[in-house]
Formats: C-alpha cells, sequence, structure tokens
C-alpha cells in the first residue's frame, strides 16, 4: 500500500495574494529533498496554485502521519521563516497554531490524504484551487462520479455501472454522512447543493470500496473564528479502470461554476481552469483558479506532472468564466456577488451591526 498526501498552506504570497515567491517552492524542494534522502519519503513534488505552496508527497507510512505531517507543518515553519526575510504579504498566514501538535489537520493547512494499492498503471489528478473555500469540489466530485451526462462510463463500462458511495461531512456541526449513487442522488443533492456546509469528503467505488476521490475540508475560518485568509482546498481523483477516465475526471472544469471566494474570501465567482503558469489571480484578487497536476505512479514515484488544463479545449471555460466574472463583478458590493449573511460573520459585519445597535429603532 502507498500513501499519497498532499498537504498546503499559503505562508505568504507574491505580490498580495497572488501568487508565491519562487525562492519560498526552491526552499520547500530542498526540505522534502532531505525527507527523501532520509526515507521518509519515496517521492515528491513541490508546487504552488496562486499563493498556496503545495506538497505532493508519497510514501509508506499511511493517513494521518505524524512524522509526515510534521514534515509538512516544519517545512511551512521553515517557508513562513524566509516570507517574513522576504516580507511577502501574510507571511505564515495559514498556520494557526503555535506549535505542531500531532496533526496539521486543526491547525491552518488542508489535507488530503489516501491509502491505496497501486495499479498496475496508476493515473492521478491532483487539483488545486486559490481564491476558494472548502465545497468548491462537491459539483465537480457529482458530475465525475454520478453524473452520466459527464461521465459517459457510468452508462457504458461494466466495472462502473454498480455506481460509487459518497462521504459528506456537515464541516459546521462535525458529522458525517454516506450517500449511495445512483439510488440516492435526491437526497444527496439537497446536501452537496449547500457547499458552504456541506461538504464531499471522499468517494468510493461501490463494489470493490477502493478509493476514488479525496479532498480537504479544512474551514479556515471555523478554526480561526474570523476570516483570515480561504480554504484554498486541493482534491486528489484516481482515474481509469473502475474510476471515470482522465477526460471525465477533467470535463466537469469545462463549465466555470460560482463558487465562494475571490476579493477578501467573501465573494461569488466563476471557478477559473487555468493552466499552472496562469495560476496568479490578480483581477480584484481573482477570478478563483483551478490548476490540475496529473501524474502517473510507479512504484510510489510520482511520473509527471503533466498541466492538465494547459489544453485550448479549456479556452471557452476560461472565456465563459471571464464574462461570468464581469457580471458578477458589476454587482460590486451587492449579494448575490457578496456572500450571504451568514458568511459575512467572519468579517467587519459583526463590529458594524455592534456600533449601530443602539441607533435601531422598533418599527412602527
Ligand atoms: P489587508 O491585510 O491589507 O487588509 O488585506 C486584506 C486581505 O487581502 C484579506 O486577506
Ligand atoms: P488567500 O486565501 O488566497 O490568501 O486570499 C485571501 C484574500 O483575501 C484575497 O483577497
Ligand atoms: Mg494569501
Ligand atoms: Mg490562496
Amino acid at each position: 500500500m502507498i500513501t499519497l498526501s498532499v498537504i498546503k498552506a499559503d505562508i505568504g504570497g507574491y505580490v498580495g495574494h497572488s501568487s508565491s515567491h519562487p525562492d519560498i517552492l526552491a526552499k520547500a524542494e530542498e526540505d522534502l529533498a532531505k525527507a527523501q534522502r532520509e526515507g521518509l519519503l519515496i517521492d515528491f513534488h513541490v508546487t504552488r496554485c496562486g499563493d498556496d505552496l503545495q506538497l505532493i508527497m508519497t510514501h509508506e507510512l499511511g493517513e494521518n502521519n505524524t512524522r509526515i505531517h510534521q514534515l509538512a507543518w516544519d517545512t511551512f515553519v521553515a517557508g513562513t521563516e524566509l516570507a517574513r526575510q522576504l516580507g511577502l504579504y501574510g507571511a505564515g498566514q495559514d498556520l494557526l497554531a503555535d506549535a505542531f501538535s500531532g496533526n496539521v489537520k486543526a491547525m491552518g493547512p488542508g489535507v488530503a490524504e489516501m491509502m491505496f494499492e497501486q495499479r498496475t498503471s496508476e493515473p492521478v489528478v491532483i487539483f488545486m484551487a486559490d481564491k476558494t473555500s472548502s465545497g468548491a469540489w462537491n459539483m465537480p466530485l457529482y458530475k465525475m462520479f454520478a453524473d452520466p451526462f459527464n461521465t459517459i462510463g457510468l452508462v457504458i463500462a461494466p466495472n462502473m455501472h454498480e455506481g460509487f458511495s459518497f462521504e459528506v461531512h456537515d464541516i459546521k456541526d462535525s458529522k458525517k454522512v454516506m450517500f449511495s449513487t445512483p439510488e440516492e442522488i435526491y437526497d444527496m443533492l439537497v446536501f452537496i447543493g449547500a457547499p458552504s456546509r456541506y461538504v464531499v469528503k471522499s468517494v468510493r467505488h461501490r463494489t470493490t470500496g477502493n478509493i476514488g476521490a479525496v479532498s480537504s475540508t479544512q474551514k479556515l475560518a471555523l478554526i480561526a473564528g474570523r476570516y483570515v485568509g480561504k480554504d484554498d482546498p486541493v482534491c486528489i481523483v484516481r482515474c481509469q479502470g473502475e474510476f471515470p477516465a482522465v477526460g471525465e475526471v477533467l470535463e466537469p472544469f469545462s463549465h466555470p461554476n460560482l463558487v465562494e471566494g475571490w476579493m477578501r474570501g467573501s465573494h461569488y465567482g466563476p471557478l477559473m481552469p487555468v493552466a499552472l503558469r496562469d495560476s496568479n489571480p490578480s483581477r480584484f484578487d481573482g477570478p478563483p483558479r483551478v490548476i490540475a497536476a496529473g501524474f502517473q505512479i510507479s512504484k510510489g514515484k510520482l511520473v509527471g506532472p503533466r498541466d492538465m488544463f494547459d489544453d485550448p479545449g479549456f479556452d471557452e471555460a476560461r472565456r465563459q468564466a471571464n464574462i461570468a466574472g464581469e457580471y458578477m463583478r458589476r454587482h460590486g458590493p451587492f449579494e448575490p456577488h457578496r456572500l450571504p449573511l451568514d458568511e459575512m460573520e467572519y468579517t467587519t459585519m459583526p463590529g458594524v451591526m455592534k456600533k449601530l445597535q443602539g441607533r435601531f429603532t422598533n418599527l412602527d
């Protein structure tokens, strides 16, 4: 069994929240190379999406392993030190704890990990987003694993026809629930159609039980109790065979669906699929971006990445995202561009409310 761990954090933006400084990536690369030499990692790949540093690692220690989480935490802490020296924006932004305590999960970084028996050929796509929240993968995961208009394999591939099971988390109440598709899709959509609260954590094959997808569900605002930056989640998807084909896994992103995030994490905007080099959200700190790194995993080695959205086939999605983004922007500070009131609780809203409290009088 091998474990694929993707652990990410924003430890400082360059310039503002738009991108990452190359020295930060080089430093993380150095730290993980050392861990690989020491035998902790089989392989690794360091990348970034916008201002978020992404540590992609393979190893044999399973999920939630303290040594792997410590390695990620230490890499973020060392990177933060460098980010401070460079005066990067929001250095250490996502490190919400003072010291490591066994698992980075509740400490700010985003985590997606899966342990599996590697197949002879193991194609995997790792999606990474900037300027959006966990929950952004709900619609794409639904389309990949439960929508035959997206994934024809659900109809014509005998090893997919039985469907998939979805683990959904209620991130406000810390509860989870399982749904079997296709027969429970109407029940499931009641929940996952509300991605600010109900988040698809993982998807498994119904009959083999094999893991197909895992997402990061950390909610920074819930951990910190205030707005400190957006979650900027990641999602790992295994492809082919009993899982959707690579093209079926990428297909949902041909529709730039509206997600939470963008400027100050407080707006709805379209999720634009881009090549890694274009993951520098600048216009109004956006629009939200998603990149897709494809790997073939071979004996635990990460053969890749291929930059999967670096394809003119996604040009139309990018154009539509710009059109939708422009349309949303013209609403300025008004909903539904701005997030609804309950999401504003983590911003200046409570302060303004308090200041004006005495000025509210009863209606006649
Ligand atoms: P300031 O810290 O400059 O107000 O930045 C706001 C912001 O970008 C929110 O993350
Ligand atoms: P990040 O979560 O990517 O740091 O963005 C924060 C923000 O407020 C952008 O306007
Ligand atoms: Mg940032
Ligand atoms: Mg970010």
